[in-house]
């Protein structure tokens, strides 16, 4: 099994005809390949973060798991301006790396987002990336399991990891977790690879996604996924 980083055709048949639209979910049944999305929220894209992406990689192909790679962080991006629009359109009016990923969100069973720790928070750039992905896509997530790695020299990585965290546990992802919070230490890019307990906990993160996401294939076969009720939304204004 190999990796694929740029394998758009697998990924595109999930895409609709015209390509506008987000197509009817489409779920594996058990034993059938699975995949795990990989962001990369650094603009360094062999940084730290990489070096913890990668450690779960390696895993990710020990389990039969195909994987792919998508660099954000040295992109441009711009934040949501909340106009709407993609309640209709089911993609964002901004035509850029976010559409292009919603289509490989959508058809993958994990997804992994990491990040480098900018002042004790995620770089600003994947948490606009992942702003818009998440409003702007309809289909469901429910049942796709997320994990998110932070990396920093120092400080700030437990609260960038809540904060990244936050994105699956609105929508029904579990999140996996690891024998520690998912963390990596290092400054320069590679000194990460000095990080033995950063790079352990990559590599048990990797193994328990990979047996979560195989138990929710078995449990989707036999019980269904979860019922949903028709959502209430509420605002409170005082
Ligand atoms: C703008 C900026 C802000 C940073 N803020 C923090 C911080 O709050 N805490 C920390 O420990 N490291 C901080 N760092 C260091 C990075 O988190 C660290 O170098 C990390 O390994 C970078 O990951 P990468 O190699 O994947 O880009 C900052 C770096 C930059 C460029």
């Amino acid at each position: 099994m190999t990796r694929k980083q740029t394998d758009t055709d697998r990924w595109s048949r999930y895409f609709a005809a015209d390509g506008s639209e987000s197509v009817m979910e489409k779920r594996k049944g058990f034993g059938e390949e699975m995949k795990v999305l990989m962001i990369n929220g650094s603009p360094r894209s062999n940084g730290n973060t990489s070096t913890a992406l990668h450690e779960m990689e390696k895993i990710f192909l020990q389990e039969g798991i195909e994987t792919e790679i998508v660099q954000i962080g040295n992109q441009d991006i711009r934040g949501c301006i909340g106009c709407g629009a993609c309640r209709k359109k089911g993609k964002c009016v901004f035509q850029d790396v976010v559409n292009e990923t919603a289509a490989k969100f959508e058809a993958c069973d994990g997804l992994v987002v990491g990040s480098p720790v900018y002042y004790a928070s995620a770089n600003a750039t994947l948490v606009a990336f992942l702003t818009r992905l998440f409003y702007s896509t309809p289909f469901d997530k429910t049942m796709k399991v997320g994990a998110s790695v932070v990396a920093a020299r120092r400080g700030g990585l437990s609260a960038t990891f809540d904060e990244l965290n936050k994105f699956f546990t609105i929508c029904g992802m579990p999140v996996a977790s690891s024998q520690y919070w998912n963390s990596i230490h290092g400054a320069a890019p590679g000194e990460a690879e000095q990080d033995a307990e950063g790079l352990q906990t990559m590599r048990t993160l990797a193994r328990n996604m990979a047996f979560l996401m195989k138990s929710i294939a078995l449990g989707r076969e036999k019980y269904g996924l979860p019922e949903k009720e028709a959502v209430q939304r509420t605002n409170f204004v005082r």
